[in-house]
């Protein structure tokens, strides 16, 4: 039994989010975590909403209402959303918390003491026409390092890298196109050089990331430069130092905080359980493994930013220093970076309405479609598109016609013919030879599932649900009633058997219909839990929120990671479909959805 954080990454609360982001970080995350309980460790899953930074701020003036209202509206709307994904968070929370705050400062204030905060007189960029500080993400310009013409003051969507507003060639505004005038500012910057090699030779060890994660994360090394980790914004976290503290124009970074939160999340958790110091075995137990989910754009924070923040409140770094409270804190094994998803060949953008949002499209289809879809096109090792198309297709040819096919069919022989899961006789080489398919998929799929290639581990799982299908077409045991009902009774209970070796190999991917499938056999009891909303009370005397929850225990309310026996004299209902078929008009519909947003 090991130890696993699955740490995703925290989604902004400044607007509902697309299936890009489920993609990207969502259902990856749920899948590991999911395979890893039923494995047999103890996976500790935690995100929350980012609460925090300029994009809050700015939809909040579009929306005309305050930032923390904004967040309230969208945290709440992003935790219904990923709740209804089944995404199995043992604790999704926010950074407006209390605790989240305490715990972000103790970050900083630590890290400042060992010497790795220092303060320096920047210039900061200025809005001439409002006074109002500008931030870096709002200024785009020329990248000076690839010459991508619409990089912004944070950093290069093209080439990757980070970047400071006055690094950009000809800067302007993207909220209203003037030049920004810059002035001189003081902020504490992480001092990344003097962590520079403790970073490499952690970074070093991390061979068995995916490539491009690797490759990107070793570039960094390369160019460490101070980075500021405070803001001229009054929307955020007060910097914990005096003089500062009080200073209500003065905030910590937004990625210095977000980043804090799979930390601070972890303790909310296990100071909501029955022993609060249990996030201790997650964070300072070296054997203990940490993977952290997202989108490739976040790579830098995760690789070096919060490493960095690490490193230093240990005193890991070239100016020495002691761990604060929290002890020294593990960093991450694997910084496991998805691709990027299009949607009909265009990048999502919700300004411009090339978006499909998690709510619309669960409000018409299930979300083991969605589920599916992901897991089988999505963007694990390159950039793929989303097409309606394929949606259908997808879930047509796959979900209804196999798998869905397979559950029916073999649930509507046993009830229509025998009631019950049958007593087999004697089982013959193709039985057999079935059986040993089944069985073979825990070890193959299992071993795909630990490396997270969920793709390959998903294309197997259906495989398998292949040759199931071929077995009943080839046994053709609707015409053994007559003739030979012994010989019947023996594939029904070979058939069902398979099917609930397939319902258990595809529980990470699709645990909705898992459940159903358990149930369609005569199953009792949960054996592929769902998520649950639960209100809360602020541990710390803030206002109350919405937090995703759940009781995943192995034995509990999940299923090993094993064929399961099934079990004579079960009764078997009825069964109804477990996936609904769509229509071919599905997809001429939602495109004409998407030109009617797309204007
Ligand atoms: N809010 C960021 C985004 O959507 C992700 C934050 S991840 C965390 O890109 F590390 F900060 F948690
Ligand atoms: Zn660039």
């Amino acid at each position: 039994m090991t130890r696993i954080l699955t740490a995703v990454a925290w989604p902004y609360a400044n607007g509902p989010r697309h299936i890009g982001h489920v993609a990207g970080f969502g259902v990856p995350s749920d899948v590991y975590s999911r395979y890893m309980r039923m494995a047999g460790h103890d996976v500790l899953m935690v995100s929350g909403t980012d609460e925090h930074g300029t994009p809050i701020l700015v939809q909040a003036e579009q929306e005309g209402v305050t930032p923390r209202e904004l967040a309230d509206r969208y945290n709440r709307m992003i935790v219904e959303d990923l709740h209804a994904l089944g995404l199995s968070y043992d604790l999704f929370t926010r950074t407006t918390t209390r605790n989240h705050y305490a715990v972000a400062q103790e970050l900083f204030r630590t890290d400042y003491a060992n010497g790795y905060m220092i303060e320096q007189t920047t210039t900061g960029a200025v809005s001439p026409s409002t006074g109002r500080t500008l931030p870096d993400r709002y200024i785009e310009g020329t990248c000076p390092i690839c010459g991508y013409p619409s990089a912004r003051g944070d950093q290069c969507d093209n080439c990757g890298n980070q970047l400071d507003p006055t690094d950009l060639i000809n800067p302007k505004s993207r909220i209203n196109g003037e030049t920004p005038e810059f002035v001189e500012t003081t902020h504490f910057f992480l001092d990344l050089p003097a962590l520079a090699e403790a970073l490499g030779e952690w970074l070093r060890t991390r061979t068995d990331w995916r490539p491009n994660v690797l490759k990107f994360s070793l570039n960094l090394l390369d160019d460490l430069k101070p980075r500021a980790m405070t803001r001229d914004i009054d929307w955020g976290i007060p910097v914990p130092l005096p003089g500062w503290q009080e200073n209500s124009n003065k905030r910590l970074y937004v990625w210095f905080d977000a980043v804090v939160g799979y930390l601070s999340a972890s303790i909310e958790w296990a100071r909501r359980s029955d022993d609060p110091e249990q996030w201790r075995k997650w964070w300072n137990d070296k054997e203990a493994v940490s993977n952290y989910f997202m989108g490739k754009d976040n790579i830098t924070f995760h690789s070096q930013i919060w490493p960095a923040e690490l490193l230093a409140y240990a005193g890991k770094g070239a100016k020495g220093g002691e761990p604060g409270p929290y002890g020294e804190l593990n960093l991450p094994t694997e910084v496991v970076s998805s691709e990027f998803l299009t949607m009909e060949g265009k990048q999502f953008s919700s300004s411009r309405g090339v978006v499909i949002y998690v709510r619309d499209i669960l409000s018409r289809y299930q979300p083991d479609a969605l589920r599916y879809f992901i897991c089988a096109a999505g963007p694990e090792n390159q950039d793929t598109d989303f097409t309606w198309a394929e949606f259908v297709r997808r879930t047509n040819d796959e979900l209804v016609a196999g798998w869905g096919n397979l559950v029916n069919r073999t649930a509507s022989l046993i009830h229509k013919n025998l009631g019950e899961i049958p007593e087999p006789g004697e089982l013959e080489p193709i039985d057999t030879a079935l059986l040993e398919v089944t069985r073979a998929g825990f070890g193959a799929i299992g071993a795909l599932l630990e490396s997270n290639r969920q793709k390959a581990a998903l294309a197997e799982a259906m495989r398998v649900v292949g040759e199931a299908n071929k077995y009943l077409s080839d046994t053709e045991p609707w015409k053994l009633r007559k003739t030979d009902p012994e010989r019947m009774k023996t594939v029904l209970f070979v058939a069902a058997q398979a099917v609930n070796d397939c319902r258990v190999l595809l529980s990470p991917f699709l645990p909705h219909s898992s459940q159903l499938v358990h149930e369609a056999l005569g199953g009792t009891g949960t054996v592929s839990p769902l998520p649950e909303i639960r209100e809360v009370d602020d541990l710390d005397g803030g206002p109350g929120y919405p937090v995703i929850s759940g009781n995943y225990t192995l034995g509990e309310t999940v299923a090993a990671w094993e064929s399961a026996p099934i079990v004579p004299g079960t009764p078997v209902p009825a069964p109804s479909p477990i996936f609904r078929k769509l229509d071919e008009s599905v997809v001429e519909e939602e495109l004409a959805r998407l030109e009617n947003k797309d204007q």
